[in-house]
């Protein structure tokens, strides 16, 4: 097999390609008009293999090597610099030439000079936060880039203060305090209960890690902070030394398993925890905000299904649920620490989607509006294939928390949406600027891609500018918008 020989399944095929290649394009061309808000990094993302497997892994779209990149915006111009993060598990492979390491998540799986090197592809969120641009995934700790550059700076450890092996791809920032909240899970190792629960402060110092045992070994993707509380939610996709040690997967999910919402004081010491009871086989993905109310209690807002969503954890769960038959719905779970209650109730607050969006403003706040993708029921055609669960989403939905109607944004057949990032807008009452990735799908490999920027309020109207991008993409993960400001701050 050459070096670029990828198997032709899709993790590997149609919008899924390895792409590999590290580029920096100057002034592209924009159509119409770039709101003056929009000035600074849209950083995304994306995991991109840069050797052929030599083993079948369906979860090995997640374990495609990270690739960091910046669209930058200043005085109208836009450039797109794209390159890869220099991980262990990258630098070794590019030093030997192939694929070193073996099925997600899976050092049993490795290859004999893997051994010892941190496994991490740093591929799912770019955070910024105190001034640094982080690299994430939550099987290791972070890699720093430069911001301007993209160059790795190495793995980071809060000065070597963190404890954890694991810190999230989904950190919270208080938008008051500007203190960061962020978790690890199998914090000190395969298949472990433990999870780290840590506080960065506005400078970005290590000023509290705390470990605490979740009630078994779960994906704990995504977490949420309120004002005065952080929730850890627990679904029931599991992890097993065993499986792993006989080379099998990372993750199955039980769909006969309880989940749990863990409920702790953001300052507080983890023996004050309190688990409080889901639905069984429940899982998720991203939580859209949490908040309290002026009563007290306490609300989750997550991206719901009783089934996990990745069709390779289905697989060896032995699971087979239809698309449509998976139970998905933007869910509330409600928590009162004063009624003696030991379950979550749930309300149905929305229909399916995931990867949703809110103002930074709002983290942990009541909020009105947020954004998420979904499909659309009523469109003529397949969707697009591609992306971490095989399909791409096509319709973009302004969800209205005070019980509205959500507003959409369906694209025609062919065509899909990546992760939206939020821009603060200007004017009082303005709700801001999206940005997002849309794919156009021409041919079985032919795709065609732009920038779109559309007015976070009136999402309907379709785009205020298109930026096109004379290059292919790869499915984006995550992203995150940091302004010009806060870039020179940095500099
Ligand atoms: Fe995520």
């Amino acid at each position: 097999m050459s070096a670029r020989a990828f198997p032709a399944t899709p993790e590997y095929t149609g919008l899924n390609t390895p792409l590999g290649e590290e580029y920096e394009l100057r002034g592209l061309a924009v159509a119409g008009e770039l709101p003056a808000e929009v000035a600074g990094s849209f950083f995304r993302a994306t995991p991109d293999p840069a050797f052929p497997p030599y083993l079948e892994d369906g979860g090995a779209v997640l374990s495609g090597d990270g690739m960091v990149s910046a669209l930058h915006f200043s005085g109208g111009r836009v450039d797109l610099t794209m390159r890869f993060v220099e991980t262990e598990r990258h630098r070794a492979e590019l030093a030997a030439g192939r694929a070193l390491f073996g099925r997600y998540r899976n050092p049993f799986t490795d290859q004999p000079e893997a051994r010892g090197l941190d496994r991490t592809v740093a591929n799912t969120t770019p955070v910024w936060h105190a001034g640094r641009l982080l690299m994430t995934k939550e099987d290791g700790r972070p890699y720093r880039v430069h911001p301007r550059t993209l160059a790795t700076l190495g793995r980071y450890d809060f000065g070597g203060l963190l404890k954890s092996e694991t810190v999230t791809a989904h950190v919270r920032i208080d938008p008051d305090s500007g203190e960061m909240f962020f978790f690890g899970y199998e914090a000190d190792g395969l298949a472990s209960t433990k999870v780290a629960y840590c506080i960065a402060d506005a400078q970005g110092n290590l000023r509290r890690e705390q470990w605490f045992d979740a009630p078994y070994c779960a994906l704990m993707h995504d977490f949420a902070i309120t004002r005065r509380y952080a929730l850890f939610p627990v679904y029931p996709t599991t992890c097993d030394l065993a499986r792993l040690r006989a080379g099998g997967d990372h993750w199955v999910h039980e769909p006969q398993r309880d989940s749990w919402l863990g409920v702790l004081p953001r300052y507080g010491a983890v023996r004050e925890l309190r688990w409080f009871r889901g639905p069984q086989g429940a899982s998720c993905f991203h939580v859209m905000n949490a908040f309290e109310d002026e009563a007290g209690r306490i609300h989750l807002d997550q991206c719901l299904a009783n089934v996990n969503a990745f069709p390779f954890i289905q697989r060896a769960s032995g699971l087979q649920v239809a698309p449509g038959e998976t139970g998905a719905r933007l869910a509330r779970w409600s928590i009162d620490l004063e009624d003696g209650s030991e379950r979550v109730t749930e309300t149905v607050i929305g229909p399916p989607g995931d990867l949703p969006v809110i103002p930074a403003s709002v983290q942990g706040r009541p909020y009105e509006h947020a954004w998420m993708l979904t499909m659309n029921p009523e469109m003529q055609g397949p969707p697009v294939a591609g992306g971490p669960v095989g399909v791409m989403f096509n319709t973009l939905l302004r969800m209205d928390l005070r019980g509205g109607p959500p507003q959409a944004l369906a694209l025609p057949p062919g065509q899909c949406f990546n992760e939206p990032v939020h821009v603060p807008g200007a004017r009082k009452g303005h709700e801001g600027w999206l940005l997002l990735i849309v794919d156009e799908q021409l041919g079985p490999v032919d795709f065609r891609h732009a920038l779109w920027v559309l007015d976070a309020g009136r999402i309907s109207a379709g785009p205020v500018a298109r930026v096109a991008i004379p290059h292919r993409l790869r499915p984006q993960v995550h992203g995150w918008w940091v302004s010009e400001a806060r870039l020179q701050a940095a500099d």
